[in-house]
């Protein structure tokens, strides 16, 4: 299980101590929360933050975009050379172009889902994306409490995956997102999820090394 802390669940004022704190050999993925206060409710920070913290990590970046047009906001960390680079399904009539867009930038694409959104809405874009998230709160906020219907969503997306992925040998990934914690991590990783991106959980503490150390131990 590869684990994606995300950053903003640590205290922002101290972004730099956090960065030095998250040591590349157990962080897999810096997760970047990307919101426009338009397609969420909150705003957070954008490409000129992300930039900065590109330059302060060796920690692969794992960007999220949470916006209503992702078609102007992608482009705008291309040059951040990010691991990931993941928009939402619900913000585009154009998700392939989009993620053909990023791949020639040699970023991988990702494709989030919010809970409300069938998860059938998305099993026929399994060819054009590296990674889909699948949302298990409402995007928008961390603390949130993971909702239990995420584990049936993923389990039923998990299959059609592993289907695409004997047929064609091609490596698709499912990272979950949004209230996950130290109890249903097993959970996650058993019903096929290859990533998680943990926030309150991993900076509760002051520790956070630790802290994704323990969600990779209940994996084991
Ligand atoms: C929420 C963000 C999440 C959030 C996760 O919209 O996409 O990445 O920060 O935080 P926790 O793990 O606290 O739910
Ligand atoms: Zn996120």
């Amino acid at each position: 299980m590869k684990i994606a802390p995300s950053l903003l669940a640590a205290p922002l004022t101290k972004l730099s101590d956090t960065l030095k704190a998250l040591k590349k050999d157990e962080t897999d993925f810096l997760h970047l929360d990307v919101m426009d206060g338009h397609f969420v409710p909150q705003l957070s920070y954008g490409e000129a933050i992300c930039e900065a913290i590109s330059k302060e990590t060796e920690v692969p970046l794992d960007v999220h975009l949470m916006v209503s047009r992702p078609e102007a906001e992608a482009p705008k960390y291309f040059n951040m050379k990010p691991g990931y680079i993941t928009f939402h399904y619900e913000t585009t009539s154009f998700p392939i172009r989009l993620a053909q867009s990023i791949r020639e930038k040699g970023i991988k694409a990702g494709l989030a889902v919010n809970p409300v959104t069938p998860i059938e809405a998305i099993t026929d874009l399994i060819p054009y994306f590296d990674m889909f998230l699948i949302m298990s709160i409402e995007p928008g906020f961390y603390g949130q409490s993971f909702l239990e219907n995420s584990y049936d969503r993923i389990s039923r997306f998990s299959k059609l995956r592993n289907e695409y992925s004997l047929k064609t040998g091609n490596e698709v990934l499912i990272e979950v997102d949004g209230g996950v914690t130290d109890k249903n991590i097993r959970q996650l990783k058993d019903v096929g999820v290859n990533i998680c991106v943990a926030g309150s959980f991993v900076f509760k503490s002051g520790n956070p090394g630790e802290k994704i150390r323990e969600l990779k131990m209940k994996c084991q």
